[in-house]
């Protein structure tokens, strides 16, 4: 602050005198913070970052160490694939790096347009809005469909943006217990049926890797006039023909209100969007608080989504391959004998109890050449805590033979396995 203008410490007011300051004068109002970041780091739940040095690939180096990354949500390797990097410059040339505003004032360019009309396409649905990320693509939509008169029908592992979407709508939360479908429809019978009522599942959940029931839910939603959820941020490019998701992978087409997907994780680059009928979108664009209220995508970004969508039509081979990694991984792992939980998808955690455990068995094999993250309470159980993995598209055989016997060594080390 300058020392001469209002409020700087040489300002006298216009009575003369000087403010006294030591009045002012207080503890840091944020050390309760540092409390608090003590008390996590006592009871082993403090998130260290990991640096990535170089690109997001199958294999790279975090904190200067090269090793196999078994972190990433980049599924098919798109990352870095050259098409998408192509397209991305190409945008960045042509457009600048950023569209300076939000969707709502000036900030809709017609690639954004394009990019919604090729997701409707590949979802075969009537329209897509975009956003910023996943995310707000959940929270955005939740709280902008329903209202405190509403009610909320979830399962009990939804992702955190579905929680904060049910919070931030104010309407009643009833949670059933993971895919227990039977819970869901005694919760829905006892509610009136004048009441607006969304039934909503994660796709693929996260740290499981397992599916949400969807059949059965879309069965439960018709018969009860539920409105239909479903998040596949982590089936988007993974389930269904060339990546549809899980209402492709089911073949629920129709039966699916509102579908979110995520730009961030097998698409490779950054957003989520929700698919649906004309009057879902055309209202999210006039309701969607994250829509209205923050700045749309560079260009370069929806240039690159553009380019996986024609990956992902093209190049049907790149999931054959995530596929044959998946089964390859997880076969081996479960021959070593660990506890790999009840995944169905790349997504494959190594079950090791309390998040101590945890954080050793992810310690040792990043030593050991393996980057595998720990996720522990209150993410998961607290006594479910476990390395979670995730296979990609462009890991090698000898990449997966290596991290298999990384695990093998520190498995045993740690008493895991035999
Ligand atoms: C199930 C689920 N939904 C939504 C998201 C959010 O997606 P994004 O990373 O694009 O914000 C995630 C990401 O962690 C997720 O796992």
């Amino acid at each position: 602050m300058d020392a001469n203008c209002p409020g700087g410490p040489t300002w006298r007011s216009r009575r003369g005198k000087v403010p006294d300051y030591t009045a002012l004068m207080r503890t840091d109002p944020l050390a309760y913070l540092g409390e608090e970041l003590d008390s996590l780091k006592q009871q082993n739940l403090y998130r260290r970052l990991r640096i990535l040095d170089g690109e997001q690939k199958a294999h790279t180096t975090f904190d200067h160490r090269s090793v196999v990354n078994l972190s990433s949500n980049n599924y098919l390797g798109l990352t870095t694939h050259p098409r998408l990097r192509a397209r991305a410059l190409e945008a960045l040339q042509t457009y600048g790096v950023g569209s300076g505003s939000v969707r709502t004032i000036a900030g809709t360019m017609a690639i954004h347009m394009e990019l919604e009309r090729r997701l409707a396409e590949f979802k075969q649905v009537e329209a897509v809005v975009v956003f910023q990320s996943g995310f707000t693509a959940n929270a955005g939509t939740v709280s902008a469909i329903l209202t405190k008169e509403d009610i909320v029908i979830s399962d009990e592992l939804n992702h955190a943006s579905i929680i904060d979407g049910c919070r931030l709508s104010r309407a009643t939360i009833k949670v059933f217990p993971h895919k227990d479908v039977d819970a869901a429809r005694r919760i829905i019978q006892d509610l009136p049926v004048t009441q607006r009522r969304l039934l909503i599942t994660d796709g693929v959940f996260s740290m499981d890797g397992d599916l949400g029931p969807l059949p059965a839910l879309c069965e439960l939603a018709e018969e009860t006039g539920c409105i239909m959820m479903v998040d596949d941020a982590h089936a988007s490019g993974v389930f269904g023909k060339n990546g549809r998701g899980t209402v492709d992978h089911f073949g629920m087409h129709g039966r699916v209100d509102v579908q979110v997907g995520t730009l961030s994780k097998a698409i490779g680059a950054l957003g989520g969007y929700v698919a649906g009928g004309r009057n879902l979108i055309e209202f999210l664009y006039q309701r969607a608080r994250p829509f209205l209220f923050s700045t749309s995508h560079p260009p370069s970004v929806a240039a690159a989504c553009i380019a996986a969508l024609d990956v992902l039509l093209e190049q049907p081979e790149i999931m054959e391959q995530l596929w044959d990694n998946t089964r390859f991984f997880k076969t081996g792992l479960e021959r070593l004998g660990f506890n790999t939980g009840i995944s169905e998808s790349p997504i494959t955690p190594v079950i090791a109890g309390d998040s101590a455990k945890a954080n050793t068995l992810s310690d040792r094999l990043f030593e050991e050449g393996v980057f595998a993250q720990a996720i522990g309470y209150p993410t998961v159980a607290r006594d479910k805590a476990r390395v979670r993995t995730i296979v990609t598209a462009t890991h090698t055989r000898e990449d997966l033979q290596y991290a298999l016997d990384a695990f093998a060594k520190v498995g045993r080390e740690i008493g895991l396995i035999q």
